[in-house]
């Protein structure tokens, strides 16, 4: 590989959310989320963790700046906790939860870094589920008012708005799937939410815009790019099908397509549509944004269980390599997204807003932390960006997933995505190899030559 350069003006970050690194879950007025009520059930994180502490960042954000600043990071992306703001969803504002994220844009701001707002990043106040949360809309029209609030607040100052993280995940793995909060295994709910989580990103469009003159504004969806596991038919209808449910689902109706025809079908036959689609909904979900958010970790390989399909066909990529998430490394594929994301939907604008690797590297007795797995992963995946560049893709800007190690969800602190070490017994903070490598590409605006590299 010859040195790559990236384009002028590359956005070049690290990203968060608020749940997930903040701790200090019920200081300062904060209510309580679906992800604390979640986690305080046993049974539900695989450690029995939850995020009560986290990485404290509550209280060492000035730190964390100071850390992001010596890693040349030119933008950051976290989430506003909806629950510091408005503790029941609605309502009283929190001066002091807003008064927190003021203080955070503008340190950002006096070092010289970006913030990249994300409004909704799954910690949805648990008052609100209460009434019903996302499958019921009233959800999605408080949403509106809260992205309202927090605009009013930061619009002067932050200038990129991230409506939503991941609405599969908010719809589907939470009440399909039933793995992240708050839980549940009923499709019809799910459906439910998903069209409301997109019908308040439609509804907080024209707001955010109204409050923050200027601002580029947009939503974050994270993909699963589908490949049939052998040349059968079958196998060929499984792959088609994923990503109608996963991919389909969420970017048609945000670019105008209405929902995919082939999945609403499907999910009729199967009863698990209700009446959730009002008169315009469709219209206010395609309201134009300026970039899509892409958040990458990998791809999928479908086989269809169908009696006599390819028997002799391995489900999974031979030979392949996986993170500790068991989720398998495959650049090819961003670059594949990416350029499916601009010639298929002519999204304006793109963003890698997350894209990272599970390793659990820590340090060695000098205190170094080698994780050339980390890096080769990164190192891989932004030659596949630039590759999409290169073929004239509008990439913007590359955010790594983490900043830090931090709280993983359902899988809690067993998995270490930071290119930082969180150290959560003394919350020190210990940059591995894979942020000083990733500083200097920052500094450099260019991947080094493979030759090069420090490790
Ligand atoms: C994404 C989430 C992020 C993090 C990574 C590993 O789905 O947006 O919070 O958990 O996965």
């Amino acid at each position: 590989m010859t040195q790559l350069r990236f384009p002028d003006g590359f956005v070049w970050g690290s990203a968060t959310s608020s749940y997930q690194i903040e701790g200090a879950w019920d200081e300062d007025g904060r209510g309580e989320s679906i992800w604390d009520r979640f986690a305080h059930t046993p049974g539900k994180v695989i450690d029995g963790s939850n995020g009560d502490i986290a990485c404290d960042h509550y209280h060492r954000w000035r730190d964390d700046i100071a850390l992001m600043q010596r890693l040349n990071l030119q933008a950051y992306r976290f989430s506003v906790a909806w629950p510091r703001i408005l503790p029941t969803g609605r309502g009283a504002v929190n001066q002091k939860g807003v008064d927190f994220y003021s203080r955070l844009v503008d340190g950002l701001l006096a070092a010289g870094i970006r913030p990249f707002i994300t409004l909704y990043h799954w910690d949805l106040p648990q008052a609100l589920q209460d009434e019903g949360g996302w499958p019921a809309r009233s959800t999605g029209e408080a949403f509106v008012e809260y992205a309202d609030i927090v605009s009013r607040a930061l619009g002067d100052r932050v200038k990129h708005w991230i409506t939503h993280n991941e609405p599969w995940c908010a719809a589907l793995l939470s009440h399909q799937i039933g793995e992240h909060a708050p839980g549940w295994n009923d499709w019809p709910a799910a459906l439910r939410a998903a069209h409301h989580v997109l019908l308040s990103h439609g509804g907080a469009v024209p707001v955010l815009r109204r409050n923050s003159p200027g601002a580029q504004v947009g939503i974050t969806l994270n993909f699963s790019p589908a490949e049939p596991a052998s040349a059968s038919a079958l196998d060929y209808h499984a792959a088609r099908s994923h990503d109608g449910y996963f991919n389909r689902w969420f970017l048609d109706p945000l670019y105008g397509r209405r929902y995919p025809a082939d999945k609403w079908a499907d999910y009729e036959t199967a009863g698990w549509l209700t009446d959730f689609v009002q008169p315009g909904d469709l219209d206010t979900i395609a309201t134009q944004t300026d970039f899509l958010g892409v958040n990458y970790y990998n791809r999928a390989i479908l086989r269809s269980e169908a009696p006599g399909n390819a028997p002799q066909t391995n489900f999974l990529a031979p030979e392949a390599e996986w993170t500790e998430m068991g989720w398998e490394i495959h650049p090819p594929s961003l670059y594949r997204l990416l350029m499916r994301l601009h010639l298929e939907y002519q999204v304006p604008q793109l963003y890698i807003t997350e894209n990272g690797c599970s390793f659990s590297d820590g340090p060695d007795a000098t205190g170094r932390i080698r994780d050339e797995r980390r890096l080769n992963f990164l190192r891989d995946h932004l030659a596949a960006c630039h590759r999409a560049l290169t073929a004239g893709v509008p990439l913007r800007g590359y955010f790594v997933w983490s900043l830090l190690d931090n709280f993983e969800w359902a899988r809690g602190y067993t998995q270490r995505f930071g290119i930082v070490y969180t150290d959560y017994a003394t919350q020190q903070r210990l940059p591995k190899d894979s942020a000083l490598w990733y500083r200097d590409v920052i500094a450099a605006n260019s991947l080094p030559a493979a030759n090069s590299l420090p490790v």
